[in-house]
């Protein structure tokens, strides 16, 4: 007993000293977890764009990254769907995910926001925020200021509750308050400045124990620190000299749109970036994304942002490594972590190595540790640094933890890149069908209003449809009925799609984009004499989530609506009466649940709806065995939504085409989010992401609902695997082994490591070259120097293993090629 009492004393004592000591403060050089500076690598992993199950092993896979923190927004809608009604369940488990991240060992960045952008609808805020009686959004206006609080202080006291700040000895290191709100400020002025203001102090004075942070805000006040967002930035420097330079958002590609091509953003970049941050005494970065994941249900913002939020984020949406990205990464931050005590010991000292060539030196007694950068975007340089001798590549930065030891070049892949592919695993669908009926003014549960009203007014979101419908009497007398002509239909709409109806016929569709969600339909209808039904279904696409006052932006037919080519000219039916019906008659049903889809009738074989506009589908599968990450197929469809068992995957789209450039991509030279795009003139999203965590073993319930009209014949479900993967390895270039080998003193030679993913093997050399081989993974080619025997290592080795690797040197090769020559290995090896 006695010895337990005294247990229990020592353990009260442990965890006063551990709270007393646990802190989270910042000087100018970095952030200092208790006491000590660090070097943290951070990344963005949004907790509702994946599922709980998914999460450990995201969690994990960053943590192998090389990650120490998982930065993540609050979904303010998401956990306040109805105003006082909270919802932290499933994928909204916040204090789960942030309690897994602890588990891990890992940090947190914890963005409370409550605005978040994050292309998310309505850029995160509730909608019933909106018709909060006097509220402007993101300004000096109390109502909005009142909620904004009142949200912010729940997510506090909940993390207090669970101990998760650091300071209680959880993971939270810190928070965000707002996001990218100086550009606003900028714009409106002196309300912005005082909102400024008046957040920071709101959010420091729920003493948190841990550093605030506002992205983007110059005149952060003080504690609170001012950060960067964007694809460069070296040459940011904070707000205040006693602040730490920091980068929350470091965009490792960019998100895809509905009718936009998909961007890549190459990883030689994105380590340059990185690199030049580091070496130019940034102490914090945050890769967003780090894993993007999926818009599931109706959470996609814009409007027009894809369901898929892959971003090219270095773990793909469905979780798997993107490579070479997250590889290379993981090495940048190896060799970051080796100079971390050089580097948060001291500034750097820049010298001049030549032209667009730099060295930045961070020399103390905390160690030595060396950048040394080449800013030119074609030419190579040999530089001279201490006693060695370096190669630099164009557009590149190479990290020497010990002043002398390259152990990695942002431009030289030491990482396997690999190509993925979708293989279909099911037979074929066994479908059947409903017809969806085009709503009519008579429906009891609908409501008719003078003129025409903004959509999200009537619908409050809680569904992407609005039916404005209305009669058109047309008298014998009419010119164009005697004559056979028809009149011409002019519809303006706010947007974001509209489907129009004459007498239950389809007579057209038309939709907006990004950059212009406005639309408008011009075309002759056919109209008969007596009463004719117009039927306009206006579909939303995902709320804007950025803009000023984006709150104020209007979705919907508001007119003018205009019939011309009467016999008294031009009709305006905008001050007609109009019906208004909210959503589908599906929707009401619940068709795309178990119980609700036996309420109706459905088709199949010979009768079953092709190519017909407003169609459900439905059909049972079983999950297929093993645990490749799946996926639908959704090429041969038009747009709509899509159910499993009752979940929304998300809106589907592949009727949208992407438009716009997509071409060569070096990753040298600045980058945009214009650059590397791919998938012009096909679907902007062809494959729709199915948790694996969603199925059952047999008997799930998949239902779509078709606006368009597709080929539901055409859905195939797919896996997702390795198709192959590739080592493009340069000879004599920085690699971590390096590193290992100074020690044993054996001679440095850069090796190929090639891997499958577990439960795949090599199974075939596609391709092998050592000498001056050309192209990149999946389109390789023999350059004019090749060594006759460069197949034999690579299947001698890796044939038949799961994982292998290939010295990169002219013996293993059957002797050097083309001496004098800067020769590579390039290796495709099949994984099946
Ligand atoms: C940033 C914003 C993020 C996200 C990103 C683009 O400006 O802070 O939330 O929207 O742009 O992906």
């Amino acid at each position: 007993m006695a010895l337990k009492v005294g247990m229990f004393m020592l353990l009260l004592l442990f965890s006063w000293l551990c709270s007393a000591t646990a802190s989270v403060t910042y000087d100018s050089r970095a952030i200092l977890i208790n006491g000590r500076r660090r070097i943290l690598i951070s990344g963005s992993i949004h907790y509702p764009r994946s599922t709980p199950e998914m999460w450990p092993d995201l969690i994990q896979k960053a943590k192998d990254g090389g990650l120490d923190v998982i930065q993540t927004y609050v979904f303010w809608n998401g956990h306040e769907p109805s105003q006082g009604k909270y919802y932290f369940e499933d994928r909204y488990d916040l204090v789960k995910f942030i309690k897994l991240v602890q588990q891990a060992g890992l940090y947190v960045h914890l963005r409370i926001g409550p605005y978040v952008c994050a292309e998310w609808n309505f850029g995160g805020f509730p909608v019933w925020l909106k018709y909060v009686p006097g509220i402007a959004f993101r300004t000096d206006n109390g109502p909005f200021k009142a909620a904004m609080q009142k949200f912010t202080e729940k997510i506090v006291s909940m993390m207090k509750a669970e101990r998760l700040f650091e300071t209680q000895g959880g993971p939270i290191i810190l928070s965000q308050i707002e996001n990218e709100y100086g550009p606003v400020e900028w714009e409106i002025g002196a309300p912005g400045k005082a909102y400024t203001k008046w957040a920071a102090q709101m959010a420091v004075g729920l003493n948190t124990g841990v550093p605030w942070i506002m992205c983007k805000q110059e005149d952060a006040p003080d504690p609170v620190i001012d950060t960067c967002n964007g694809f460069y930035c070296e040459n940011f420097t904070p707000d205040k000299k006693y602040k730490p330079k920091m980068w929350t958002e470091a965009w490792t590609g960019w998100y895809t749109e509905f009718g936009g091509p998909i961007p890549h953003r190459p990883a030689e970049d994105l380590a340059f970036s990185v690199a030049r941050f580091i070496q130019n005494g940034g102490s914090f970065i945050n890769y967003y994304m780090y894993h993007g994941g999926t818009n599931f249900g109706r959470t996609a913002g814009g409007p027009f942002i894809a369901t898929s939020y892959d971003y090219d984020a270095p773990l793909d949406e469905y979780g798997l490594p993107n490579e070479p990205k997250w590889g290379h990464l993981r090495d940048l931050h190896r060799a970051i972590k080796l100079a971390e005590s050089a580097l948060v010991s001291t500034y750097p000292t820049v010298t001049s190595l030549g032209s667009n060539l730099e060295a930045h030196v961070y020399k103390s007694s905390g160690g030595c540790a060396a950048f040394l950068a080449n800013y030119n975007t074609n030419s190579h340089a040999k530089v001279s640094f201490g006693n060695g001798q370096y190669d630099l590549p164009p557009w590149s930065v190479s990290v020497l933890p010990d002043c002398k030891t390259a152990v990695f070049n942002t431009a030289r892949l030491g990482a396997q890149s690999s190509q993925m592919k979708m293989t279909p695993v099911n037979n074929a669908f066994s479908w059947q069908s409903h017809n969806e009926e085009t709503a009519s003014s008579d429906d009891s549960e609908a409501t008719t209003l003078q003129g025409l009203w903004e959509q999200i007014y009537i619908t409050r979101d809680n569904t992407d449809y609005l039916w404005y419908l209305t009669d058109i009497t047309i008298s014998p007398d009419e010119g164009f009925v005697k004559n056979g002509k028809s009149p011409l239909l002019t519809i303006f709409s706010a947007g974001h799609a509209l489907h129009v109806f004459v007498n239950g016929q389809l007579s057209g569709t038309v939709y907006g984009g990004l950059e212009n969600p406005k639309l408008t339909f011009s075309d002759y209808i056919k109209l008969r004499p007596g009463i004719n039904k117009l039927a306009l279904l206006s579909v939303a696409v995902g709320l804007p989530n950025v803009g000023l006052h984006f709150e104020q932006w209007n979705a919907g037919v508001l007119g003018p609506v205009t019939l011309k080519g009467l016999n008294s000219g031009t009709w305006d039916m905008s001050k007609w009466k109009w019906t208004y019906k909210i959503g589908l008659k599906g929707e009401a049903l619940n068709l795309h649940t178990i119980s609700g889809s036996s309420s109706v009738e459905w088709v199949e074989g010979s009768l079953l709806a092709q190519k017909q506009p407003l169609t459900w589908y439905k059909a049972t599968f079983n999950a297929p065995g093993g645990n490749a990450p799946l996926a639908l197929d959704m090429g041969s469809m038009g747009k709509g939504q899509v159910w499993i068992n009752g979940q929304s995957i998300g809106r589907h789209w592949p009727g949208y085409i992407a438009r716009g450039g997509c071409g060569a991509c070096s990753y040298a030279g600045t980058y945009d989010d214009k650059k590397c795009r791919t998938n012009c003139g096909q679907s902007s999203q062809r494959w729709y992401h199915i948790p694996r965590s969603w199925l059952k073993p047999s008997g799930n319930l998949l239902v779509i609902f078709e606006e368009l009209g597709g080929n539901p014949t055409g859905i195939s479900l797919v896996q997702r695997t390795t198709g192959s993967v590739c080592a493009d390895i340069f000879e004599g270039q920085p690699t971590m082994r390096s590193w290992e080998m100074l020690t044993s003193g054996k001679v440095n030679k850069p090796k190929a490591h090639l891997w499958c993913p577990t439960g795949q093997k090599i199974s075939e050399i596609k391709f092998a070259s050592y000498g001056l081989p050309q192209g990149t993974c999946g389109s390789f080619k023999e350059g004019s120097c090749h060594a006759h025997r460069s197949y034999d290592a690579p299947q001698r080795n890796c044939v038949g293993r799961q994982s292998c690797l290939v010295t990169v040197a002219p013996e293993v090769f059957g002797g050097d090629p083309c001496p004098g020559n800067m020769k590579k290995l390039s290796v495709e090896a099949v994984c099946s």
